[in-house]
């Protein structure tokens, strides 16, 4: 029998408002919230963690983290969080004092090990801008947590994509320092996955080598504008998370990525009858 994977759960931009606003004006977050916390306990073989891509909050207020943390109470896997461009770095440590954060002021980086993973949460987010940039002190730590342990395979996660979507008013705010991250990356080739957010869609590329993907959101979606037709949109699209599979094997071992849709479908049905013949 092959060894069990590691699961990790994916979820991004969650946008969470203070009780009872909806986001726009027209997205309940909250409900989505709910819905994707719903999923996540009800999915099965359990993951192993949940990794939140940024954008937990939405103006970013403390009343907004309270709502959230409540929000958080009904999910039965643990979970960690990294900033995104409508996040306060000081108010996520304090909603969450007790995350494992690589220093005990600016950038909320953590290393998590898995079995025989390592999870890197880079903090990408730049107070009051919405762009992104991985800051001296980030690139430093990475470098030397990526060359601390070079055998183990290592999952980066960060709210800003390194590359661009094609939708205009995105690829103006995504991560400004892609370059460095490129060349880090290339020099430590045990990076077998880089996983964000902040695009709430479902996206894939291959950045320095390695596959790269955007985490589609429990809400909205950004509005699949490629030809820049209209001022920045947004669209209600089928809500959804990603499952990183990681599987132990030769080398690195191997990361498969799913989409796993939020909703009530119809099925499982079978395929095949009781005779064994196709139904
Ligand atoms: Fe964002």
């Amino acid at each position: 029998m092959s060894p069990k994977p590691v699961l990790i759960a994916q979820i991004s931009d969650l946008h969470i408002k203070p009780p009872g606003v909806l986001a726009y004006g027209r997205v309940d977050t909250a409900a989505a919230f709910q819905r994707c916390v719903a999923a996540l306990n009800a999915f099965t073989p359990k993951p192993d963690l949940v990794v939140i891509s940024g954008d937990l909050a939405d103006t970013p207020t403390a009343e907004e983290y309270d709502h959230l943390k409540r929000l958080f109470e009904p999910l039965k896997l643990p979970f960690v969080g990294i900033p995104g461009n409508h996040d306060s770095r000081q108010m996520m440590r304090a909603a969450f004092p007790l995350a494992a954060y690589a220093f005990p002021s600016g950038p909320l980086n953590q290393r998590l090990e898995i079995g025989g993973l390592d999870l890197l949460l880079l903090d990408s987010s730049v107070h009051g801008q919405p762009h992104g940039e991985l800051d001296a002190p980030t690139l430093q730590w990475l470098d030397a947590t990526l060359a601390s342990s070079p055998e183990r395979p290592a999952l980066l996660f960060l709210h800003h994509p390194p590359f661009q979507t094609g939708i205009w008013h995105m690829d103006r705010q995504n991560l400004l320092n892609a370059g460095e991250l490129a060349s880090m990356v290339r020099r430590h080739p045990r990076v077998q996955l880089i996983a964000t957010g902040h695009v709430h869609r479902a996206t894939l590329a291959m950045f320095a080598g390695v596959p790269t993907t955007i985490c589609p959101a429990p809400n909205h979606a950004v509005d699949l504008d490629l030809d820049h037709l209209r001022e920045p949109s947004f669209r209600v699209e089928p809500p959804a998370f990603h499952l990183h599979s990681w599987f132990p094997g030769e080398g690195f071992g191997s990361v498969v990525t799913h989409q796993v849709f939020i909703g009530d479908f119809d099925g499982p049905h079978p395929f095949f009858g009781p005779d064994g013949k196709l139904l």
